[in-house]
């Protein structure tokens, strides 16, 4: 019954969107094809012609749901065919309430929060009119200097798979016609993320084995969640920039995918062609991308002004124009657009509601890193403490904590760490707060010894350190990701002033924390935590939740070991930690090879400061028994593997429970570690849960030398444990 209505919608919309085609002109045809930025600007004379004459297909940059509306009804009322517009926002992580920056979200491990974060973040925007976001972003960051490594998911495909579909979900709720579902994008096809060197919209090579097993997973995944949309790269990605990487586009997404949504350029991406020096010029990269599968042009006009001569002199087929349509004018139907284009925002929840709210306070709590905890200094107790000296130039920036893609962000509603810590002591306590900086960049000391001075005269000293919001995001890369400014200065004052220093760090990537790391005594690392950030924190600093972030990126010991990440290959010359020596450590006249001859940095050694998965808690997890239920498993089948953990601790708590495999011989080489499951579990102190992952062979499947996907029979290594580095080991073979 429900197969039969499905086909008949299907039929339906084929039929529907087929007869609109035959209707249209080549014009109105390439009109769709159009996205056009109105930045927020009032309805112009000039729009509105556009408009009418079936010119553009949708509009980004407008949330004034007055003028959404009256720009739709021009679109529907004054154009000849009446088809409605995509309305399209940057809506990355919340929109008047502003979730955790992605890699903090990623931090949580928890894909119900991040579903839940994304619905939030649609109601919100859906009441300004906004139908369509760019977002999620699934690109694989593995360089911390990358400064959209904010709006990742961090280094690995499996947890940016999970959580880029829960984020998809999210968004287009049940169905994208539902009040409040707008359309994902699944951005940026692909291979983004491996800009050399770090440096935004620069070069990537990648081998396709390596773009196969890594950096499309979470696409994939995020297709398979039925994302509408897909944006392209700007990179240019082994010769061939992305926009008009047919190999990609249409081979990958298409034919092996089979991807039924549309394909949207990134930001003038299609006119990028020709500064790439792929094309001579603006008509050259309307075919290019055109003919490699995009569907629409975001904001450059190269397609408004040459798909249309590209047909009459025949290089373009028609029917890659009708193609292209029939995806865009199908996404407007299941939207509902076609019924009713007009938003009333009374109809959805108001912004900042308890609901949205809540769930950025839950998800900030769940982002936060506990990377230290000397002397079990956290959690403070309210009510011991006299006095609290809060020190930094985040502690009070309720912008800043906003982090980075926050266009409509109301930094009215901020709860900053500061007012947070107040209100959680009330006025027993005294806070004391000293800025002692204008901004984390500020290199100017002179404030630093009175601060130090006073702040030592308080029982604890709470430091808020690490990054405006704008020095991560697009185009905002750093080469040294130290804490910028004084900062690690100011660390080394008050800690000279005597008490522990708890550090809590704000910050849109990983920071190399070498240089500070021992003089703090507890580290809190809370990325950019959004509008209830400060609540989040002051949860955790007073106990009233334990920590139970864990890392998506590997912190670097120092930028020059990038990338480091844990599911990297073996080499034919591992480095083992009691195998390497350290370059103050070396003879003079050592010999050459007497070195070790292994893969490691002389001055760094070869692991990163804090790994994959890390993070600690006021809980002390243990885990034991280790085990599959069966030794060697068929293909098809499913192996179970479980190991017990418990709650060593005195308070309870979540423990990301993380499944590692090393698949030991493979047709191409098979990274040291992979993640292939986590659980998050809450326990009591004291109890004790058996931790099962259903595991089956097809879990086991990677591209191999001949890009196919491939199980191979052998040997597999199994770790579960609450982190990459998991001791607890055991095996199981996979026979045929
Ligand atoms: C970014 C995209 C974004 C687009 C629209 C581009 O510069 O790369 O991620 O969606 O702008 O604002």
């Amino acid at each position: 019954m429900e197969n039969t209505s499905a086909l008949q919608l299907v039929r339906e919309t084929d039929d529907f969107v087929a007869s609109l085609i035959a209707q249209m002109d080549l014009a109105e045809k390439i009109g769709q094809m159009c996205q056009i930025d109105v930045a927020g600007e009032a309805l112009s004379e000039e729009l509105k012609a556009r408009l009418s004459a079936g010119e553009v297909g949708s509009i980004i940059n407008q949330v004034d749901v007055e003028l959404v509306n009256e720009i739709q009804r021009v679109a529907v009322e004054e154009s000849r065919l009446g088809i409605p517009l995509l309305i399209g926002r940057d809506v990355i992580h919340g929109f008047k309430t502003v979730l955790p920056i992605p890699i903090g979200q990623a931090a949580s491990w928890n894909r119900d929060l991040v579903e839940a974060g994304a619905r939030i973040s649609a109601l919100e925007a859906a009441r300004a009119g906004v139908n369509w976001t760019f977002a999620p972003m699934l690109d694989i960051a593995r360089d911390p200097r990358w400064g959209r490594v904010a709006e990742s998911f961090g280094e690995d495909p499996f947890l940016a798979s999970v959580l880029g579909a829960a984020m998809v979900s999210g968004f287009q709720g049940q169905s994208l016609r539902d009040n409040g579902s707008i359309a994902a994008c699944a951005k940026h096809f692909a291979g983004y993320g491996a800009a050399e060197s770090g440096r935004d919209y620069a070069t990537t090579n990648i081998p396709e084995n390596e773009l196969r097993n890594v950096y499309l997973q979470p696409f994939h995944a995020a297709v398979t969640a039925g994302a509408a949309t897909v944006m392209t790269s700007f990179g240019d990605l082994n010769g061939i920039p992305c926009t008009a990487n047919g190999f990609l586009l249409r081979q990958i997404l298409r034919e092996e995918w089979g991807f039924s949504g549309f394909v949207v350029s990134d930001w003038d991406s299609v006119f990028h062609l020709k500064i790439h020096g792929l094309t001579a010029d603006d008509a050259g990269s309307a075919l290019e991308a055109a003919q490699a599968g995009v569907d629409m042009e975001m904001a450059s006009t190269t397609y408004k002004q040459y798909l249309a001569q590209l047909v009459e002199q025949g290089k373009l087929s028609e029917s890659v124009i009708d193609q292209a349509v029939a995806r865009i004018l199908r996404l407007k139907l299941a939207l509902g657009l076609f019924e009713n284009p007009y938003t009333e925002p009374e109809a959805l929840p108001a912004y900042g509601n308890t609901q949205a709210l809540d769930v950025a306070r839950q998800t900030a709590r769940e982002s936060i890193v506990m990377l230290k905890n000397a002397e079990t200094l956290l959690p403070l107790s309210a009510n011991t403490l006299r006095s609290i000296a809060v020190v930094g130039p985040l502690a009070d920036a309720p912008y800043e904590q906003l982090g980075t893609w926050i266009f409509d962000g109301d930094s009215a509603l901020s709860v900053t760490p500061l007012e947070a810590i107040r209100r959680r002591v009330g006025p027993e306590v005294e806070v004391n707060f000293f800025q002692a900086m204008a901004t984390s960049r500020d290199r100017n000391t002179d404030a630093f010894e009175a601060v130090a001075e006073a702040a030592g005269q308080s029982d604890v000293v709470l430091m808020f350190l690490g990054e405006e919001s704008i020095l991560s995001g697009e185009a905002h890369c750093r080469a040294d990701i130290n804490l910028p400014g004084a900062q690690a200065e100011l660390v080394r004052k008050l800690k000279a002033a005597g008490k522990p220093i708890i550090a809590v760090i704000l910050a849109g990537r990983p920071l190399t924390l070498t240089n500070v790391i021992d003089e703090i005594d507890a580290l809190l690392f809370a990325w950019h935590p959004g509008t209830m950030g400060g609540e989040a924190i002051s949860d955790l600093l007073f106990g009233d939740f334990s920590p139970s972030g864990k890392l998506p990126v590997s912190f670097p010991r120092h930028v020059g070991q990038v990338p480091v990440y844990y599911n990297h290959k073996n080499s034919g010359k591992p480095p083992s930690d009691d195998a390497i020596v350290h370059i103050d450590d070396i003879d003079a006249n050592a010999t050459q090879t007497s070195l070790g001859m292994t893969a490691f940095h002389l001055d760094e050694g070869f692991r990163p400061l804090f790994p994959f998965g890390f993070g600690l808690s006021y809980a002390d997890f243990a885990y034991a028994k280790l085990s599959c239920d069966k030794q060697q498993v068929r293909l098809g089948e499913t192996l179970r593997i479980s190991a017990e953990v418990s709650n060593q601790g005195s308070c309870k708590a979540i423990e990301t429970v993380q499944l590692y495999i090393r698949d030991l011989v493979g047709n191409v080489t098979r990274p040291v570690r992979e993640l292939k499951g986590f659980r998050r579990i809450e326990l009591e102190p004291g109890q004790t849960e058996t931790v099962t992952f259903d595991l089956h062979t097809d879990d086991l499947a990677f591209f191999g030398r001949d890009q196919q996907r491939v199980i191979e029979a052998g040997e597999f290594r199994v770790w579960i444990g609450g982190s990459s580095e998991a001791e607890l080991e055991t095996g199981f073979s996979l026979i045929d």
